[in-house]
């Protein structure tokens, strides 16, 4: 439980007030307890309203909603504010004002308009924090505080004067000297050496391909450099309120912060997720993965949907609408996939503003003859259904081993080809998904004790220290999969010479030799050594050469016809397996699933296509939730399986169905 004083899933969403007169506010809190509404997320955009001049601050209006939303059973998950700057501040020090790499500055108007490494931004930040801190610490509707708002959301990265000051001091401090800069960065290449640290830049608009380590290198920093804010006001709020929880909310496919090293500075881990609801699979797949990312950020604390949307958003250029019931689905497969509370963005739909037109729990019109409100009324009489499933979660056999520094060099450009990693990762989890197996995403050098089948998609950039990391797991019975285009670079960007994929190639018993990337349009045909079944690689395909590996499959044409294109090598207790081509992702599916199968990795019950199945673990209690993903009704076996269906306290055996969009949340009974 993130909370005692929250014993129930939270259930509620952004509430900005401050844009509605103070007779809204008791409006407000009548339709959230009728929504069964118990958490809400103030102030994240009050900066202005909070303090409106230098050392002015208002906190009349705050310390009356705090106290109507306390006496009203809701808890506040309370912001620090930060996320975007008063005018007022920007007119004292326009620096405060972030550059992109063409030197334009983002200018006040919108939101987040503030540079990491501005002092000013900084110091004003953190006096806003304490004052917070000092004055609703022990606020009885206080439950936690909510930093900042998803860091580097509409910028990456700045490159001010002021960030290229501190990214020489950050360089300094990694390197030490000139002259090691120098060698990580190959500066050999293209006249680039550098005499003095203040010859050097971010990387700014440049007139072709820039150094791959300075750009990964300011990745690296500009991660850091929004992790010091972060932490910047954690320091504060634990000083002063040492016993409130504290989380900031991501984006599970956001790129520029490697959110494992924020995860284990969260209390709770939380996330907002806006899936294209139009028809297709591709929104079930993107929120379940979404959760899973987010869950496995921190695995030791309690994972929260902060932000998802009730209707349809207004920033996509056709904004389609949730169909009836598909919000429930979405919120209840949070849930599903270890959410301990879901929310949204936002509580009441604003009037003006860039996001009027942006759905919410409280639509424009009437609530009381509003769709969405029933909805979201629903939702929160089901989640008040689901208490026991508190505290209870995923145990995953299966990994996918998941690093920020290979998304950010993989994608750097200048390569073979242009790759995608998060696609490429998500086409690994969606074969584990199909199957219904819990995937846990794993960063490089985390324990892998409890996981048997791991996959390693096209992990480019590979540190030494790596290769004994899955060395040792291998040989204590772990089954392993790596991906095309893996291990071919270390931290620096430089190659590992005497053959691709070299610091494993004893694991994989294999080395690699050239690659020949594919146009969409392009296949080359290979066959399967034990069953000759002919399929097809695309995308991207390699000359391998066996050194202890098997051939499972080969090139049956191009230019490595005859050469492997999948191979398995055995390696102490445990089996290696190299996928040296891009599958389709039919194939890919049935091959994952069928190693899964091999090894006795399963789903609880067989259940039909469209509807997803997870499983919620607490001591010896199980919790199997069922969604159907489709618009009809589906009607399956359950198998020897019988328990008590949570959302509706009836007694199920034998069978289930279940209505379009329908959930069922079993708890499993013997016998
Ligand atoms: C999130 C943001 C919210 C709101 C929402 C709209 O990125 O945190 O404040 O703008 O998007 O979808």
């Amino acid at each position: 439980m993130i909370t005692q004083k929250i014993p129930h899933l939270f259930y509620g969403g952004d509430y900005n007030p401050e844009q509605w007169p103070r007779e809204v506010w008791r409006e407000d809190i009548r339709l959230m307890q009728e929504a069964q509404v118990n958490f809400v997320s103030v102030g994240i955009f009050s900066w202005a309203r909070l303090q409106p001049k230098e050392g002015v601050f208002d906190f009349d209006w705050l310390d009356e909603l705090m106290d109507l939303l306390h006496e009203g059973g809701i808890g506040v998950n309370l912001a620090t504010a930060t996320a975007s700057p008063s005018a007022w501040l920007v007119r004292k020090d326009p620096k405060v004002l972030p550059e992109d790499p063409n030197g334009q500055t983002y200018y006040p108007g919108s939101r987040q308009h503030y540079c990491p490494n501005s002092k000013t931004y900084q110091e004003a930040s953190r006096a806003l924090v304490r004052a917070l801190a000092e004055r609703y610490g022990q606020n009885p509707a206080l439950v936690s505080w909510h930093v900042n708002n998803e860091y580097g959301c509409h910028f990456p990265a700045c490159y001010c004067d002021v960030c290229a000051e501190n990214f020489r001091v950050w360089l300094a401090e990694r390197y030490g000297t000139v002259e090691a800069l120098n060698g990580a960065w190959g500066t050999a290449f293209w006249s680039q050496a550098y005499g003095e640290w203040a010859e050097i830049f971010p990387p700014r608009k440049m007139p072709t391909h820039p150094n791959p380590t300075q750009l990964l290198d300011y990745q690296r920093f500009m991660n850091e450099s929004f992790l010091r804010l972060y932490k910047g006001e954690v320091e504060i709020l634990r000083e002063v309120t040492p016993e409130v929880p504290v989380n900031t909310n991501f984006m599970a496919g956001h790129k520029p912060l490697d959110y494992f090293k924020w995860g284990a500075l969260q209390d709770f881990t939380s996330h907002d997720a806006y899936p294209d609801p139009k028809p297709g699979e591709e929104g079930e797949i993107e929120g379940a993965m979404a959760n899973d990312l987010t869950r496995s950020f921190n695995k030791a604390v309690p994972m929260v949907l902060m932000e998802q949307v009730s209707s349809q958003v207004n920033w996509r250029g056709v904004n389609t609408l949730k169909a009836p019931g598909q919000m429930r689905l979405w919120s209840l497969q949070a849930v599903a996939h270890g959410a301990e509370g879901v929310l949204f963005f936002q509580w009441r739909a604003s009037r003006a503003g860039a996001e009027k037109f942006h759905g919410a729990m409280v639509p424009h019109v009437d609530p009381a003859k509003s769709r969405v409100f029933q909805e979201i009324k629903g939702l929160g009489e089901d989640l008040s259904c689901l208490d026991d499933v508190i505290d209870s979660r995923i145990q995953a056999e299966c990994g996918i081993v998941f690093s920020y520094e290979n998304w950010w060099a993989l994608e750097a450009g200048s390569k073979p080809r242009t790759f995608l990693y998060h696609p490429l990762v998500k086409e690994t989890y969606t074969s584990f998904w199909r199957e219904n197996l819990p995937v846990d995403f794993i960063a490089p050098g985390e324990d892998l004790s409890k996981y048997r089948l791991l996959v390693v998609p096209s992990l480019y950039l590979f540190r030494d220290e790596w290769a004994e990391w899955l060395r040792e797991w291998v040989r204590a019975g772990g089954v392993l999969v790596v991906t095309y285009f893996s291990a071919v670079v270390n931290e620096k960007e430089h190659i590992h010479l005497g053959g691709y994929g070299s610091p494993i190639s004893d694991l994989l018993g294999l080395w690699v030799e050239e690659w020949q990337p594919l146009h969409d349009d392009e296949r080359v045909p290979f066959r399967f050594e034990e069953s000759s079944r002919r399929e097809e690689a695309v995308y991207f395909t390699e000359k391998i050469h066996l050194e202890g590996a098997r051939s499972m499959a080969h090139y049956t044409e191009g230019p490595f016809a005859g050469s492997p294109a999948l191979t398995v090598n055995d390696f102490g207790k445990g089996k290696v397996f190299y996928q040296g081509a891009r599958f389709s992702a039919g194939l890919q599916h049935e091959w994952l699933g069928k190693l899964a199968d091999e090894i006795g990795i399963h789903a609880p019950l067989k259940v039909p296509v469209g509807v997803e199945l997870t499983v919620r673990t607490k001591g010896d209690r199980e919790f199997l939730f069922f969604l159907n993903h489709q618009q009809k009704t589906v009607a399956f076996s359950l198998g020897s399986l019988r328990g008590r269906e949570l959302l509706t306290g009836q007694d199920v055996a034998e069978s289930l169905s279940l209505p379009p969009f329908g959930v069922a949340v079993i708890e499993r009974r013997e016998g």
